[in-house]
């Protein structure tokens, strides 16, 4: 695995790959890579001859210093584990390869309405972060492919529609979200959580499954369900954000004949931020 930390060395590697006519994808991540980072990874494989994966824990993305300086950072265990799973190069830059101006001086890049609903309105700035790092990272790589989880499904909606928008030759590819045995959704946060809050964490993907198992069998009253969700949560010691069902699609409001839905949660839990999400066709 080559590892690469600036521009220069990333171009050169990547113009060898293009010369020898090797289609490329990108997995973008923040390290502390765990299961579902390697399923992304194994689906980049089907997408590609040569993956790249990319560890930036991204200033900008983040609304408060101590959620940045606390995330954690486990590089030498994942370099070992990205290279045992065969990637052919690890990019790993500094703040200021991709911030040359400053975080405060940077050029961003925003989706306007989608990067200010859910997440968006309770983290202001997060979507604007994130689009202009992966915009970024997407003019350094020029990757054929980008692969993202599903687990974060209102960033990745976020970010096909700013490639749409910008018409940016780069095929996004969405990879499951990986679980637990009981459920929960596998994320960096989760070691955040204490063993009591463990045990109280999978109730958000059963909230969603309950949801989930409504609109199948026809009920149509969203806003009930979305608090009949809140109030079990909120009752089993979270603090919820927000449980909303919305169009997968776009993440519009939907009416009552769409058939492809996606109910979508964040809550507090301790000092855990989770989120999860289901997609429903009904
Ligand atoms: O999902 C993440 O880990 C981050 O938001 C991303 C896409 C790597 C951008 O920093």
């Amino acid at each position: 695995m080559n590892i690469v930390t600036t521009v220069d060395e990333l171009r050169q590697q990547l113009k060898d790959w293009r010369q020898s006519g090797d289609h490329t994808a990108l997995v973008p991540t923040m390290g502390n890579l765990h299961q579902g980072h390697m399923g992304l990874i194994e689906l980049a494989r089907e997408h590609a001859e040569r993956i790249i994966v990319s560890i930036f824990v991204n200033p900008t993305q983040f609304d408060d210093d101590s959620d940045f300086e606390r995330y954690p950072r486990t590089l030498d265990r994942d370099k070992a584990r990205l290279k045992r799973a065969g990637v052919d190069m690890l990019f790993i830059p500094e703040v200021d390869t991709m911030y040359p101006f400053g975080t405060d001086n940077a050029t961003s890049v925003s989706v306007p309405i989608l990067g200010e609903e859910f997440c968006g309105s309770s983290r202001p700035g997060h979507f604007n972060g994130v689009t202009s790092v992966v915009n970024r990272l997407f003019s350094l790589v020029q990757p054929d492919v980008a692969i993202f989880g599903q687990k974060d499904y209102q960033q990745q909606i976020i970010i096909r529609r700013m490639t749409e928008d910008l018409s940016l030759p780069i095929r996004i590819v969405t990879g499951e979200t990986v679980r637990d045995d009981d459920g929960l959704a596998l994320s960096s946060r989760n070691q955040y959580l204490t063993e009591d809050e463990r045990t109280i964490a999978p109730k958000l993907y059963a909230a969603l499954q309950v949801i989930g198992n409504e609109l199948q069998a026809g009920k149509r009253d969203y806003e009930g369900l979305e608090s009949a969700a809140t109030k079990e949560l909120n009752g089993a010691g979270f603090e919820v954000d927000y449980v909303e069902i919305r169009r997968a699609e776009n993440l519009n409001p939907p009416n009552r004949d769409c058939d492809e839905l996606v109910v979508l949660a964040a809550a507090q839990l301790g000092v855990a931020r989770l989120i999860d999400n289901i997609v429903v066709s009904v």
